[in-house]
């Protein structure tokens, strides 16, 4: 089995864009290593949209690797990420072309797939651009999901169409362990506050072996890589509150920064602890709106593994703002002679028992992340 817990790693496309080659990758997988995200979950170093030829090949129909890119193939470099004790994917799409125009494999899902699982591919993105109007999206991804599973080989398939056709309702049916369901994040808060609004009412799809993928992260990019943006550069306080929404989501982790050189305030978050056992808790359960539906100030539980669970606060308005929640909303009641005995995960500050409610500032485009149980007083 599978993507019992979502998927962590790396993917090219939000810093390198078309700019990618083997020296990167190799680069980015001993990064992986010798700056702990391996030892932090992250597995998987994706090469996203623009590694081929713009043509196959002409006899033998194959993808080919663009040699000015990757000189030594791919089967070298997927050699090379497996040395080092990490996993190697890659990236087609269910169109005619991909959506940076270089081939993709409608009509050739069985013979692109046969070509990934000789290299070796642990992990395939699978992309929507140059879909064919007559064809049908979902049986296309079922088709890809099949010719995978027909090679044999564990490889996580990763269907990327954009939320067309409400994928949480049939995705996980066609197999897929994680698919996107939003057009393209771009590393600017707003951008991500309207990825969170949006996914809150998808959330109940999410469960162990399929996972609602809300994009690759964006933190530590600042400002800089194909998916920046020049204007309103986010902060730290922004980047943590994607973090925490992208584990509290049970979302897929893939970085998107450039880890060989990432600040180390970045680093720390990508890498805590407490947030990343967040995202991978065993019972895999979605997150529960407990403050109605505003979309401005969502508070969340979220029940965890060995009876604890998480409750989190986000304040995505421009002022900082005081946040309120009776625990009768999460179930406590203060007649229960029940308390919340509360943990900060971002700083690891036990902060004590709570009844009756919780109030608390939380900053503009800010987060207050908990993980609690419950104590009999
Ligand atoms: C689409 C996807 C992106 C990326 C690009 C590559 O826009 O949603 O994540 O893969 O294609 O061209």
């Amino acid at each position: 089995m599978i993507a019992q817990r979502p998927p962590m790693g790396w993917n090219t496309w939000n810093t390198f864009g078309h700019n990618i080659n083997d020296a990167l990758i190799r680069e980015t997988a001993d990064a992986m290593v010798d700056l702990g995200y391996l030892a932090a979950g992250y597995e998987y170093v994706v090469i996203d949209d623009c590694w081929s030829l713009m043509e196959r090949d002409y006899t033998t129909g194959r993808l080919v690797p663009d040699p000015a890119k990757f000189p030594y193939g791919m089967k070298h470099l997927s050699d090379y990420i497996h040395s080092k004790g990490l996993k190697f994917g890659m990236y087609s799409c269910a169109g005619v072309r991909t959506c940076a125009g270089y081939p993709s494999s409608f009509d050739h899902e069985y013979e692109d797939a046969r070509t990934f699982a000789e290299w070796g591919v642990d992990l395939l993105k699978y992309d929507f651009c140059n879909f064919p109007n007559y064809a049908n999206n979902k049986n296309r991804y079922l088709t890809m999901s099949m010719a995978l599973r027909s090679t044999g080989r564990d490889i996580v398939f990763s269907g990327c169409n954009w939320g067309r056709g409400e994928p949480w309702n049939w995705m996980r049916s066609i197999g897929a362990h994680m698919y996107r369901s939003t057009h393209d994040i771009y590393d600017s808060f707003e951008s991500f506050a309207d990825i969170l609004t949006s996914q809150i009412p998808n959330m109940n799809a999410n469960a162990a072996g399929c996972f609602n993928d809300l994009d690759m992260l964006t933190v530590g990019m600042h400002g800089k890589g194909n998916v920046a943006r020049d204007v309103n550069f986010t902060t730290m306080n922004e980047y943590i509150t994607q973090f925490v929404f992208w584990c509290l989501c049970a979302s897929p982790l893939m970085m998107g920064a450039d880890i060989r050189n990432l600040d180390e305030d970045s680093r720390k978050l990508l890498q805590n602890k407490e947030l990343i056992r967040l995202n991978q808790d065993a019972e895999c359960r979605p997150a529960y709106q407990a403050n109605g539906t505003t979309k401005d100030f969502p508070i969340f539980i979220r029940m965890l593994e060995n009876g604890e669970f998480a409750l989190v606060f986000f304040n995505l308005k421009d002022a900082d703002r005081t946040l309120e929640i009776p625990l009768m909303d999460i179930g406590v009641p203060y007649s229960s002679g029940v308390g919340v005995d509360l943990t900060d995960m971002l700083t690891g500050e036990h902060i004590g028992i709570r009844r009756d409610d919780m109030r608390l500032r939380v900053t503009a485009h800010g987060t207050r992340a908990f993980r609690a149980k419950l104590v009999t007083l």
